[in-house]
């Protein structure tokens, strides 16, 4: 069952700058890119680092610990396509960043 949860007010999300949320104490990573948001487990699937201070560029996202790479929009790790990071389904309504969560 899933349910949809507001994470975040839209007007307080860093542009291109991954933000970290605990809805539900879930760890979620949000990024705000090019007028979109992603919604991302917040959890290396390498050895569980979180990726709040990992670098972006573009769409791909580097992991601060070992430097796997992730595609935002997707949660796919580049390298090796069947892994990956969960990756929620984002809403935006009234302002709220709305992410629908397990
Ligand atoms: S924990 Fe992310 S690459 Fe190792």
């Amino acid at each position: 069952m899933t349910q949809e949860t507001a994470v975040a007010e839209l007007e307080k999300l860093p542009q291109e700058r991954p933000f970290a949320v605990f809805p539900s104490g879930l760890p979620v990573l949000l990024v705000r890119r090019d007028g979109e948001v992603f919604a991302l487990e917040n959890r290396c699937p390498h050895m569980g680092c979180p990726l709040t201070s990992g670098r972006l560029d573009g769409w791909t996202l580097q992991c601060p610990c070992h430097d796997w790479r992730f595609d935002v929009r997707s949660g796919r790790f580049l390298d090796a396509p069947e892994l990956g990071l969960k990756s929620y389904a984002v809403r935006i309504e009234n302002g709220k960043v709305l992410v629908r969560l397990p």
